[in-house]
């Protein structure tokens, strides 16, 4: 039932609900958040795997996947791998994470990039983000920067702590890209390498270019959730072929190339892409520009239906940017979490699989103590902003 108080604070849950309906139509409920669409070759190439026997680490669509990829990226190379989150650990590693360095990261992620940065030994520095992208603010980063650190024979310094900040990760959230150029900026001032998790950011553009190819090295996941899937994988991209040569030979236990002897020559992972995730990422990379032009249209479908409802706002890409609308999403103007809450427990009632943003990273157990800024917008985006569901079938037709 609507609360007379949120209709006071100017939310009209079922408003919201209606036009909702009105956009995603009679589609049977519920209504997931976001699912994958296997309507091209996905069949054809993953069979062609159970044909020839070509299953596992190695196989011919490994590399094709990566071509592909590095295309669409605009790109020297892309490196796949097993998943995302094991493409940020060596993406981290690649620029010289090591144990004890710090890592700037938004608190507002998901956990796996936090997550990767303690793989290499590291601490998270979590960071506020600014309203029009979702992602890390440039500005308050600059600000937080100039206060704690110094620069000791090149390299950033957290005088608070001692630790040097190697590195900053700056996350595309939602398909959302962030403001790089300013955080390229302040980072590039500071020494401060930046690796780019575009995860959630296939196929999304800023300023016309295509995120992930956007600093030295970004990272991709194709998870189920994504926008195209391997059925689990990640990959690293970059314009560096050394750093492409080192991902490749860290993926793959460091094993030096041989007939037959097991030669390795450091400590690496296995974290290559089977061949057959590969065939299923190949047919829906052939797809992509289908699901960006149905997300799309669904995204302006809600802006349509959305616009005028007092309270509450469809979030936009951020201007400069083609955003891949990974998962749409809207913002109340109610700060207190109340009308977030309301929302998600009408839609869910009704079949919508909605969802909130995840819990800032420094609220969580694990994170409570390493070093941060002040997290007040990112806080204010977790309590106002609900996802809303954004498969591409629901923008077919
Ligand atoms: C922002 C962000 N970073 C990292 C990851 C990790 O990717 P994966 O699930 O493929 O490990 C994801 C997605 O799941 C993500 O959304």
């Amino acid at each position: 039932m609507q609360s007379e108080a949120l209709i006071r604070r100017g939310v009209n849950t079922q408003a919201v609900v209606e036009a909702i309906a009105r956009v995603v139509g009679n589609v049977p409920r519920p209504v997931p958040l976001h699912e994958p669409q296997f309507t091209g070759n996905e069949w054809a190439y993953v069979k062609r795997c159970l044909d020839d026997g070509w299953v596992s680490s190695a196989g011919p669509f490994v590399e094709q996947f990566e071509q592909a990829l590095a295309v669409r990226c605009e790109t020297q190379a892309a490196v796949a791998t097993v998943n995302g989150t094991a493409a940020l650990h060596l993406a981290l590693h690649l620029v010289d994470v090591r144990p004890n360095d710090e890592v700037i990261v938004p608190t507002l992620t998901f956990i796996a990039t936090a997550n990767a940065v303690t793989y290499c030994g590291a601490v998270p520095h979590f960071v506020d983000s600014e309203i029009q992208s979702l992602g890390i603010d440039p500005a308050a980063l600059e600000r937080h920067l100039r206060l704690i650190v110094d620069i000791e024979n090149g390299v950033a310094v957290n005088r608070q702590t001692g630790r040097v900040v190697r590195a900053c990760v700056p996350v595309h959230v939602f398909g959302h890209p962030s403001n790089m150029e300013g955080l390229a900026r302040v980072c590039g001032e500071l020494n401060i390498a930046l690796v780019e998790d575009a995860t959630e950011a296939l196929g999304s553009l800023y300023r016309g270019r295509p995120c992930g190819g956007l600093s030295r090295i970004g990272v991709l996941s194709f998870n189920g959730n994504k926008v195209v899937t391997t059925g689990g994988g990640g990959a690293v991209v970059t314009n560096d072929r050394n750093l492409a040569a080192r991902a490749k030979h860290l993926s793959t236990t460091a094993k030096l190339d041989h007939p037959w002897a097991f030669l390795h020559d450091e400590i690496g992972w296995n974290y290559r892409l089977p061949n057959i995730n590969a065939a299923l990422g190949l047919a829906q990379l052939e797809e992509l520009d289908t699901f960006l032009a149905a997300k799309r249209r669904l995204a302006a479908r809600y802006a349509e239906v959305l616009h005028g409802l007092p309270g509450v706002r469809f979030v936009n890409e951020p201007k400069g940017t083609t955003s891949n609308y990974w998962l749409t999403a809207i913002l109340v103007d109610d700060d207190s979490g109340e009308a977030r809450d309301r929302i998600l427990e009408a839609t869910h009632a009704a079949g919508f699989l909605t969802r909130p943003a995840w819990n800032p990273m420094h609220t969580l157990p694990m994170f409570t103590a390493s070093p941060r800024a002040d997290t007040t917008i990112a806080e204010s985006i977790q309590r106002r902003l609900v996802n809303l569901p954004s498969s591409a079938i629901l923008g077919m037709g």
